[in-house]
């Protein structure tokens, strides 16, 4: 973006994809990271003369419009972000859109309504996505690239439609991938990773590269339970996927053979039932060995023992890269494993870097101040896919 900016860009249409999909409730935004994350750039651009189409996904809705996942609570913050007036189009390329784009003076800048309002954004056939881009293109001079939480994603805003325009990367991604880069290139050891979240199956290509990368590898949250099944322990009625016990064994005995330090639970907090995360009434939740979680029981958050041996083994670490909640943080009963990690990382003096929208919406709505982690990343999927050593859509089409 240094490049445009160098080069004037006053006058120009610039499309910026950015990843505005933050978690709603209604349509009260719960956590604004996102949209924080591309003011710089957004700013950058009105600052130097742009006329600035801002677009998004948010949610997954299907392929049509869909008021729950409108983008217009995104529009309002970010205006009130900018400190200036964002116009809202209330389609993505139809009148609205176009009307807007082109009544754009230099300097203001509007937002675009979901992209996924429209089946070409997210569909698998090549020539329907180019399309799309094809409408998205007609919209804007110059594209800008900044939504690195969906650079994973091979859809036409992100993947088709820099080809069509003069392509450039945003702040936002260059920060990003600078913080990705010191995890794969030349880190410094010892490495250690902690991995949450509820499911193994989305870990697994990440897991798989870390064996050959990280010193430790740490696992809470939901994905723990299958791995204290793979090793032969009675889970209860806890989260599980079956299917993936295999793989687990598999990766355990790797790790065995290369030396990686595999941690896992000693202790669980149990309960009979899910916790209701919307009148967060005390669950009570009873403390148990990680090897005897009573059948009608389910895991909800790793234990007091757990928290100790975690902080401990993050303690002397140089790097770590931490990916997932340790439990049902929503819920005040079952927020403390997760707190514990985030504290771990801001007591070592190691370069930390959180990855994931549930992690980092965890760190901010548990009351950390987010400035004192070596890097908060606004890509959950994008960064596994990174470390995973992936060639991501969004990154290429960049490149190209
Ligand atoms: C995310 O939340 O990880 C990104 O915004 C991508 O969203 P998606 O998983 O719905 O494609």
């Amino acid at each position: 973006i240094d490049e445009l900016l160098a080069d004037g860009v006053a006058g120009k249409r610039v499309f910026v994809r950015a990843d505005l999909n933050v978690p709603l409730d209604g349509t009260t935004i719960t956590d604004d990271g996102r949209i924080r994350a591309v003011v710089p750039t957004v700013e950058a651009l009105a600052d130097a003369g742009a006329r600035v189409v801002v677009a998004s996904h948010l949610g997954r809705p299907k392929g049509a419009p869909d008021p729950a996942f409108s983008l217009a609570p995104a529009a309002a913050r970010l205006g009130e972000l900018l400190g200036a007036e964002v116009r809202f189009a209330t389609d993505t390329v139809g009148d609205s859109a176009r009307a807007t784009a082109a009544g754009l003076a230099d300097g203001q800048v509007a937002v675009v309504e979901n992209l996924r309002f429209n089946a070409g954004e997210t569909a698998k056939d090549d020539a329907e996505r180019g399309a799309f881009a094809d409408q998205l293109a007609e919209l804007a001079d110059v594209y800008v690239g900044d939504g690195f939480g969906a650079v994973h994603r091979k859809h036409a805003s992100v993947f088709d439609l820099p080809a069509r325009l003069p392509h450039y990367a945003g702040h936002l991604i260059s920060t990003e991938v600078g913080v990705l880069k010191k995890l794969t290139e030349d880190v410094k050891r010892p490495y250690a990773v902690v991995l949450g979240g509820a499911k193994v199956s989305d870990k697994l290509g990440v897991i798989e590269h870390l064996l050959e990368k990280a010193d430790r590898i740490l696992i809470g949250g939901g994905m723990a339970y299958t791995f204290l099944k793979a090793q032969g322990h009675e889970v209860g009625i806890s989260l599980l996927q079956e299917d993936q016990i295999p793989a687990v064994q598999g990766y355990l005995k790797r790790a065995e053979e290369r030396g990686v330090e595999f941690v896992l639970p000693t202790d669980v907090l149990v309960a009979g039932e899910f916790p209701d995360l919307r009148t967060k009434a005390p669950a009570n939740p009873t403390t148990v060995a990680a090897d005897a979680i009573p059948a009608d029981q389910e895991g909800l958050d790793i234990g007091p023992e757990t928290r100790k041996l975690y902080a401990s083994k993050l303690a002397d670490a140089a790097t770590v890269f931490w990916n997932g909640p340790m439990g049902v943080f929503e819920h005040p009963d079952y927020a403390e494993g997760t707190k514990a990690v985030a504290q771990a990382l801001l007591d070592s003096s190691a370069f930390t870097v959180v990855g994931g929208g549930d992690s980092a919406a965890a760190v901010r709505t548990l009351g950390f101040d987010e400035n004192a982690f070596g890097h908060i990343s606004t890509g959950g999927g994008a960064s596994l896919e990174y470390l995973e050593g992936k060639t991501l859509p969004g990154l290429a089409a960049l490149e190209n």
